[in-house]
């Protein structure tokens, strides 16, 4: 029998608005993941689609002056048109209107009221039509669905019942001996809460609406659009219809969806029903955050939505970049932002400082130094190095390594992280062995191996960046003269590795920088220069050290301030947003390589003017006078985590 395929769903998205960036958000990630699995020779399923049965569609399509079924189909196409653009490369677009999908809900239902997991019951409570959610008197506020705040109507029917609460037990075991099932840890503990507040049993019917698929034999109901939803994820692996595929594919690896609809959806009704028909649970639920618009959730319904394409094309115009490259930029914002979990604050402005800061400068400039060394030195042609191994191969392969177990562990932003650590190994890598000076002193073999150590190094970050950026990673591959087929991995063997005699063809940058003006001052900081304090001699108690705010903190990137030797101005990522922060280690410390580094920073140190630079935290550093060494960390953890 041949291997497990390794299955990877997105939520299905309803259809009754546009897909934004929060959509897109889950399917990128989604996306990331199985380009990483393929790359390293795993078969992918990856299943994404559109849901769309329930009253919103039905009246979307009213207030259109359209059928359901017209509507539908004209919105599946802008959401596949969508993924196209953001290069999503999924094996399924699954709708809920699809005859195999229907069907199978219908047996799914016929089952589980044949052997009385299912009952007919009275339903009294509330509906948000909005939600397609039931609620409770005690859930809906003030005659409002808590969820989205629009007002809900009251209802008293006969009703199909699913008897989750039979399946409360069994639930709490399953999570409680597979602590990685529910991810990250605070969305399991969310849905322990809930089952242990007491599951209710789910109303699975609405009073029959037209759009929506009939339970079997009974014309006055049709099934509720959650249970119908939440089985499309059967119907993509052949579930009651072909044996042999089902086994091959079932049971999804892993499962990603946004935080709000992991406690009543996910994280208890599906696993439920999969009990009910006893087949195996999912392995993994990994459940992200939200992309805010300041204070608010982006959402339609707030009209705060922002849509990818339209912010490629932008970034596109305002840098001179391709538009692929200019998607690829805002799938590489999306999975470095933040750590895939928490929320993030999403900006033009924040996209525009990755673009150039990390794009731009840290990957843009060490192909555009790259290459122009080698038109001068070896006429634009990969040297013969003397030896197999460069210099920079250790540093490869553990990074290759790191990436890869981070992307299994989903997280994203730390596999990027790592890749940026590499990059900035290389940049400094040309500084030190300054290929100028090698070739001054007439010293080719050095010179060769050096450059095609870079060179390389390139290659192997174009394989690494291929999950996040393909596009870009095609474009770094045809500047090198690589080729685009044939096996990326492993990361360092020979057949893998770029060719001496290769041509390379250097064309436009592929992140032309885009112009920003600089941010206005915080008013009422001071124009102070820090100075030194001896040391304490005092002790202080627990309470006054909890005073102060220590975070784990990421350079993004770092210059040194104008008219000074020893200020550099850095940009410190903090988890919750980026900041400035003026130190003085301009002279211990090439500011090129910093970008990448973990440092420990005091958050809540009051700002200050520096040199006409508004510093807003400092960077810890180890000695007296002299700055000797950063405050680093030992291992990788996110951005903003509290030090104490
Ligand atoms: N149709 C249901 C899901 C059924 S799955 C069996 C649904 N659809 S939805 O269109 O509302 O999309 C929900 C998913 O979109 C969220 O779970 C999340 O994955 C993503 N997001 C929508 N807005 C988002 C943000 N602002 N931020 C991040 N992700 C968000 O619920």
């Amino acid at each position: 029998m041949s291997a497990k395929v390794f299955y990877v769903t997105t939520p299905i998205y309803y259809i009754n608005a546009s897909p934004h960036v929060g959509h897109g958000y889950t399917t990128v990630a989604a996306d990331v993941l199985c380009r990483q699995k393929r790359l390293s020779g795993r078969q992918v399923l990856f299943a994404t689609g559109t849901d769309e049965h329930g009253q919103k569609v039905a009246q979307a399509a009213r207030d259109k002056g359209t059928s359901p079924r017209e509507f539908s189909d004209a919105m599946a196409d802008d959401w596949r048109a969508m993924w196209d653009a953001l290069h999503i490369r999924y094996d399924r677009f699954i709708r809920t209107s699809e005859a195999d999908h229907e069907s199978l809900v219908q047996k799914v239902f016929e089952r589980l009221l044949k052997q009385d997991d299912i009952y007919l019951g009275t339903y009294e409570g509330f509906y948000c039509v909005h939600e397609e959610t039931y609620l409770t008197d005690a859930e809906v506020k003030d005659g409002n669905c808590p969820e989205c705040g629009r007002p809900v109507g009251r209802m008293a029917q006969d009703c199909y019942h699913f008897r989750t609460s039979k399946y409360a037990e069994p639930l709490l075991e399953h999570i409680e001996a597979h602590p990685e099932f529910i991810q990250p840890e605070t969305r399991r503990n969310e849905v322990v809460s809930f089952i242990r507040g007491g599951l209710r049993d789910a109303a699975v019917s609405r009073r029959a609406s037209p759009w929506d698929i009939p339970v079997p034999g009974d014309s006055a109901h049709t099934i509720y659009v959650w249970l119908d939803a939440l089985t499309n994820y059967l119907t993509v692996a052949s579930y009651l219809d072909d044996d042999a595929k089902f086994a091959r594919m079932w049971p999804p690896d892993v499962q990603l969806m946004g935080k709000d609809i992991i406690t009543r959806f996910h994280g208890t009704l599906w696993p439920a029903v999969l009990m009910a028909l006893g087949v195996p649970l999912p392995g993994k639920l990994f459940v992200h955050g939200f992309w805010q618009m300041g204070e608010e959730k982006m959402s339609k319904s707030r009209a705060n939505v922002v849509s990818p394409t339209e912010l490629a094309a932008e970034l596109s115009e305002r840098s001179g970049a391709k538009f692929d490259v200019a998607i690829d930029a805002i799938r590489y914002f999306l999975m470095r932002q933040v750590p895939f979990g928490a929320d993030g604050q999403f900006s033009t402005s924040a996209v525009v400082r990755r673009f150039n800061e990390d794009l731009a400068n840290d990957l843009g400039n060490l192909l555009n130094r790259t290459l122009p060394l080698l038109e001068r030195y070896f006429d634009g042609v990969v040297p013969t190095p003397p030896t197999r191994r460069t210099d920079l191969d250790a540093e490869l392969e553990r990074v290759a390594a790191a990436a890869d177990e981070a992307i299994d562990r989903i997280d994203f932003s730390g596999a990027l992280t790592q890749i940026w650590g590499l990059l900035a190994a290389a940049n400094k890598y040309i500084d030190q062995q300054a290929p100028w000076n090698l070739h001054k002193a007439g010293r080719e073999q050095e010179l060769a191996r050096v450059l095609y150590g870079v060179a390389d190094t390139i290659r192997a970050v174009a394989t690494l960046l291929e999950p996040f950026m393909p596009a870009v990673a095609g474009e770094i591959r045809s500047q090198l003269g690589a080729p685009s087929d044939g096996p990326l991995l492993p990361i360092t063997q020979p057949e893998v590795r770029l060719r001496p005699g290769t041509r390379t063809k250097r064309g436009k940058p592929i992140f032309p920088r885009i112009e920003t003006t600089a941010p206005a001052s915080v008013p009422g900081a001071t124009d102070d220069v820090p100075r030194e304090e001896p040391m304490a001699t005092e002790t202080i108690d627990i309470e006054q050290f909890a005073k102060v705010d220590l975070r784990v903190g990421e350079i993004i990137s770092a210059e040194r301030v104008e008219g000074t030797q020893n200020l550099l101005s850095v940009r410190v990522d903090i988890g919750a947003e980026e900041r400035t922060m003026v130190a003085g280690i301009a002279k211990q410390f090439d500011p090129a390589v910093l970008p990448g580094t973990k440092v420990v920073v005091v958050a809540n140190l009051k700002p200050a003017k520096i040199r006409g630079v508004v510093s807003q935290g400092m960077i810890l550093a180890a000695g007296d006078d002299i700055p000797l060494a950063l405050v680093t960390l030992d291992r990788d953890c996110p951005n903003g985590t509290r030090v104490r």
